[in-house]
């Protein structure tokens, strides 16, 4: 009776047998729960949807509003007077973002961490921008089969979500960007005890929130948005953030151009030097300073008068000093690792709509050519013919992926297209490619992503099999 007259936190909590990101989840929800016990009331983990990438089929899009859907539900029909969520794989917190951005219960959200980096030959492994590099020198013949199934089992050697700057560490670092997180949070490694010491934190600040009343729509504003975009273009995050932060910000009515988008990353440099655009791993952003170091060079570009969970201001929190940043991973920003943002939005006659470019993983000396456009009808065609001896295709063509977008396919992340195996064969690395589907955020190339309208929706991508023929 005791415990029942205290406040009840509920806990949103996303365990699944399917979702190996998300593998210490009850040691997490063992956390929160002291940390909610401690600060005096009562913790109620509930399960929810769990969206783990690895095993979902035709692709876990598909089921992101669907979790999202669920998560809202569940927080608006329990009796709850603050909600911890805790999601890690890619699709998780944008889902509980969206959620909990309607329920508009006091929400916190606590993410699983990203895994450690294992061992190859000297090499340091971390899924799954490494997995590519391997798996691209396994197709050219430079890498065995034996090589690469010892790669394989070197890869994801602890618990927690992908180990560079992909889709899930790209929106662990946006929700402590838009305040929705506890400061210094996103980048701790699955396995590192301060996680669980950040779990603990959550509890006791989600039972803070009950008495602060500061709601999601408090948080979630025009400006936070505005500077989670801005935090996404100097991490040179995951092009998937954008359809992900553009859902949660759609939840509140909240809409940015793809206009304004360009002019934020004409302005912010990228400042982060992780993979798949540079050299450190997620473990290297947190030992760096992480998020607290990025934003504080950040200052000058970000809006200072926005809350997170905690009530206070970004200016003001931003006004501690930092004891050390490891200045090869977050760079001053007068040091950056490139002038302008590491994401794009192009527009032109493929892509009256717009489309995404992450520029900063990209070859510049591909940035302006000239090409035939091989020309794939959707993914059944890509896997066909793209190792076909017989395909016409040289260095300098233009891959196009028709039929990969929302409606046509629930939008894969089939945009990254294999460089075509005789041409990996004799060295070619990176080519244009050109699509209406997304691409995973460890993945890296001149990739054109997102085109629209879509090809099934007769948008001009379609046309290009009629000007260009198929096969070339
Ligand atoms: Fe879950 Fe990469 S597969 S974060």
């Amino acid at each position: 009776r005791e415990l029942l007259d205290r406040p009840v936190v509920g806990i949103a909590m996303t365990p699944s047998g399917f979702n190996n990101c998300h593998r210490y989840m009850p040691d997490l929800v063992e956390a929160v729960s002291r940390g909610v016990l401690a600060a005096g009331a009562m913790p109620m983990p509930f399960p929810t949807v769990s969206l783990g990438e690895v095993f979902l089929n035709p692709t876990s899009m598909m089921y992101r509003n669907l979790m999202a859907m669920d998560t809202e539900e569940m927080i608006s029909a329990q009796p709850m007077d603050s909600v911890v969520l805790i999601g890690g794989c890619d699709k998780t917190v944008p889902a509980q973002l969206m959620g909990a951005a309607s329920a508009n219960v006091p929400a916190i959200q606590v993410v699983t961490g990203p895994m450690s980096t294992g061992r190859h030959k000297g090499q340091r492994l971390g899924a799954c921008t490494d997995c590519r590099a391997f798996w691209a020198k396994y197709r050219a013949g430079t890498v065995d089969e034996q090589e690469i199934k010892q790669v394989e089992g070197r890869l994801s050697v602890t618990a927690g979500t992908c180990a560079v700057m992909g889709t899930a560490s790209t929106m662990a670092c946006l929700a402590e960007a838009l305040g929705m997180s506890l400061p210094g949070t996103a980048a701790i490694p699955a396995v590192h005890s301060d996680r669980l010491v950040a779990a603990e934190e959550t509890g006791k600040a989600a039972v803070r929130l009950i008495g602060s009343k500061i709601s999601p729509r408090d948080i979630i504003t025009h400006k936070s948005v505005e500077n989670a975009l801005r935090v996404l273009l100097a991490l040179s995050g995951s092009t998937n953030a954008l359809v992900h932060l553009t859902a949660i910000a759609g939840r509140l009515g909240i809409r940015i151009p793809l206009s304004r988008f360009n002019e934020l990353s004409d302005e912010t440099p990228v400042l982060v030097d992780l993979k798949p655009v540079g050299e450190g791993y997620m473990e290297d952003f947190h030992a760096a300073g992480g998020m607290g170091a990025l934003l504080r060079e950040l200052k000058p570009l970000l809006h200072l008068d926005v809350i997170d969970v905690e009530g206070r201001t970004l200016g003001d929190r931003l006004s501690e000093p930092l004891d050390w940043v490891d200045r090869a991973i977050i760079r001053k920003f007068d040091d950056p690792v490139s002038p302008v943002g590491g994401l794009v939005a192009l527009q032109g006659n493929l892509a009256p709509d717009g489309a995404v470019f992450k520029r900063a993983a990209a070859t510049p000396g591909l940035f302006e050519s000239e090409g035939r456009a091989v020309v794939f009808e959707g993914l059944d065609d890509l896997a066909r013919r793209i190792d076909d001896p017989a395909l016409d295709v040289h260095a300098s063509d233009f891959l196009v992926l028709q039929n990969a977008g929302p409606h046509a396919a629930g939008m894969p992340e089939a945009g990254y297209l294999p460089i075509p195996k005789k041409l990996a064969q004799a060295g070619v690395k990176d080519m244009v490619r050109i699509s209406d589907a997304r691409m995973s955020g460890t993945a890296y190339g001149t990739v054109v992503l997102h085109t629209a309208p879509e090809a099934a929706l007769d948008g001009p991508l379609a046309q290009c099999l009629f000007d260009f023929g198929q096969g070339a």
